[in-house]
């Protein structure tokens, strides 16, 4: 094997393992809390989910009368590496358990699956299980159901596929993990068909064009809470510190006001050296009597009012055909921002310093 293709190969293979994040049943009762309100008489769609593996496909089967909902359906990825490893998650709704994975061991690994499979719940009668019960006897008991299909998809379950996005057409709402790799895509493809979604995804994707675009369209924005573990096929936990909710359904917090308590003064707040806004590097101290454009953190996201600020841009440029990309003062401007002319540029001590991406805002009225 060529170098090459050996090097494609690892990154493939890194990719497909980044994909591999199995959310817990704990986070997705966390988020989910707060729209139940949205479910009800609603389809909805987990489209990356084994319903032998996915704790979306358990929670929503689970909580489906509580909810109303009208339907649920879920399909499974056929490629995907967990296939016949059978994870069994513990629910978190048995005091003492937190989610585990164990791995039955009595199937051989790595096998393909034979298909992909889509299951489409419309009744779920009780559910005969203490708490205890795994994925396999709830999937088991839906079956069992006339009311209810289960059947192989002909294709391999990719969320692009024809059969998939016939599904799609049918949902009103889609909520799961995403693989985190095709995030964007994952996204077009909802917003494309006008699709309500509630996903988990990497802050980082705020950074991307399109995601951002969708930010400052007011079409998309964080959930709630942060998801900071993920399980994964070998039974080990993954930690991160930057994953959360992207939505498009209704959060309450983006109709509060930020509260803000700080006066604008020159020294406290100066002036970008390449851009006309000040620098505010903390969100809670964003000047309440500010009438101009502000540099503020990313995180301002998470406190973002429509009705209170508007987002003009993002400092980042580093990609020049960036759309969004806020208009600073380039090397032909000034030869001294050659190596500074990604961002905000702050002089500092008489150094010039970039500062860390920010959102250009402005107070509305
Ligand atoms: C991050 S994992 C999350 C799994 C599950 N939704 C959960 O939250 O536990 C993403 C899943 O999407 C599957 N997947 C990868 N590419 C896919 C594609 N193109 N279409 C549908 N599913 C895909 C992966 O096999 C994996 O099971």
């Amino acid at each position: 094997m060529s170098t090459k293709s050996s090097n494609s190969n690892l990154h493939r293979a890194a990719k497909v393992k980044n994909d591999e994040f199995y959310t817990r049943l704990v986070d997705i009762e966390k988020e989910l809390k707060h729209y139940k309100d949205q479910f009800r008489g609603k389809v909805v769609y987990c489209n990356c989910d084994d319903p032998f593996e996915s704790n979306f496909f358990k929670y929503f089967a689970g909580n489906f009368n509580a909810l109303g909902l009208k339907r649920l359906i879920a399909t499974s990825y056929k490629p995907s590496p967990i296939a016949n490893t059978e994870l069994v998650l513990q629910s978190s709704l048995l005091p003492g358990y937190e989610d585990k994975v164990v791995q039955k061991p009595s199937k051989p690994k790595g096998r393909p699956k034979v298909t992909a499979n889509k299951f489409i719940i419309n009744e779920v009668s009780d559910i005969d299980g203490d708490g205890a019960f795994d994925l396999r006897d709830i999937a088991e008991q839906l079956k069992a159901n006339k009311n209810n299909e289960w059947a192989p998809l002909e294709l391999e379950g990719d969320f692009r596929s024809e059969e998939s996005i016939e599904l799609l057409k049918q949902a009103d709402i889609v909520v799961t993990n995403p693989p985190f790799s095709l995030f964007r895509e994952y996204v077009k493809q909802l917003v494309e068909h006008k699709k309500k979604f509630l996903i988990i995804g990497s802050d980082n994707a705020r950074k991307y064009q399109d995601i951002f675009k969708l930010v400052q369209e007011n079409k998309l924005w964080p959930g709630y809470s942060r998801v900071n573990e993920f399980m994964q096929p070998d039974g080990t936990v993954k930690k991160f510190g930057n994953v959360g909710w992207f939505t498009n359904l209704d959060v309450s917090k983006r109709h509060e006001l930020l509260t803000l308590y700080k006066k604008y003064s020159p020294d406290e707040f100066p002036k970008y050296d390449n851009y006309d806004a000040i620098e505010v590097s903390k969100v809670s101290d964003i000047p309440v009597d500010y009438k101009g454009v502000m540099g503020v953190p990313i995180t301002f996201l998470d406190k973002y009012n429509p009705e209170q600020f508007e987002i003009l841009g993002m400092s980042d440029n580093r990609d020049p055909n960036y759309e969004y990309r806020t208009k600073l003062y380039t090397q032909e401007d000034s030869p001294q921002y050659n190596d500074l002319n990604r961002g905000t540029v702050l002089k500092i001590k008489g150094e010039l310093k970039s500062t860390y991406t920010r959102l250009l805002i402005k107070a509305k009225k």
